[in-house]
């Protein structure tokens, strides 16, 4: 696919991080929400396996494929201008360098990712070497690692106790050592969250993170109130009170019930 000229570079990420000017990262998977994302400031748009969720119908993130990634990467990145694309790489697809280097590759290739992110702590800075290596930016993400949900026994905060904050602290270190030039936090305590900003060079996304982060990632479907049961505690409905996407379709079957739509103005 061709890739679009994107404005919003590392480098630029960096000035902001020094200027102390908050990144604004959101997710999308298709086309028409990436369009008005990028033209409405969105800096990074991620392309997250969360759709596994949001799109798919699953309970985890654990069946979305490299095949799925690509496909919805390609269709956020082919409109996409100005943000920053960054990719998922799906459950086990990175489960070595050299698998992690040709999945990196296809959402690069094929999907027109601009960087791409991975889940999990030291275990995984050999990757995050020969990716950086190769030239493929990374994202590391730590935290709450979605990923390992079942190993996890929910979605939990994490590194509340003295020595998981720690041993976090320490892997955001290495993960920026081993050529990270991201790095993503989710659900943890908002003090950890700070402190891993303001000791790292790189920009710190956070979700869940607390305030101190550099930058702040939501979950799009999340913020249009469109996911279904109890949000977590870090998510808000930034439809709410102002007509939301379920109170536009509830009008539509009532207009067609009521006869109301379509009238003469919709009609030729
Ligand atoms: O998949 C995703 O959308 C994510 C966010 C929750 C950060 O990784």
């Amino acid at each position: 696919m061709s890739q679009a000229a994107h404005t919003i570079t590392l480098p630029a990420l960096s000035e902001m991080k020094k200027r102390g000017e908050k990144i604004a990262v959101l997710t999308a998977y298709d086309a028409s929400f990436a369009r008005v994302l990028d033209g409405n400031g969105v800096d990074i748009i991620l392309v997250g396996d969360s759709l596994g969720m949001v799109i798919q119908g699953h309970g985890s993130t654990l069946p979305v494929t490299l095949d799925h990634m690509t496909y919805h990467c390609a269709n956020v990145a082919r409109v996409t201008r100005r943000a920053m694309v960054m990719a998922d790489m799906p459950f086990m697809s990175f489960s070595s360098p050299e698998r992690a280097l040709d999945g990196a590759g296809r959402l690069m290739q094929e999907g027109g990712a601009h960087i791409v992110k991975i889940e999990g702590g030291g275990a995984f800075l050999p990757v995050v070497e020969t990716l950086a290596s190769h030239g493929i930016p990374v994202c590391a993400h730590l935290g709450l690692l979605p990923q390992s949900v079942h190993k996890l026994g929910g979605y939990r905060v994490q590194g509340k106790d003295e020595l998981t904050a720690r041993v976090m602290q320490e892997d955001a270190l290495a993960m920026q050592d081993a050529g990270a030039d991201l790095l993503l936090l989710e659900c943890v305590p908002a003090t950890l969250g700070t402190a891993i900003s303001q000791a790292l060079r790189i920009p710190v996304i956070g979700i869940g993170a607390g305030p101190g982060c550099d930058a702040q990632v939501l979950v799009l479907h999340d913020i249009l109130g469109l996911t279904p049961g109890k949000p977590p505690k870090f998510s808000y409905n930034f439809l709410d009170g102002k007509g939301g996407v379920a109170q536009a379709i509830a009008a539509y079957v009532h207009a067609v019930k009521s006869g109301d739509y379509p009238g003469r103005d919709h009609s030729y």
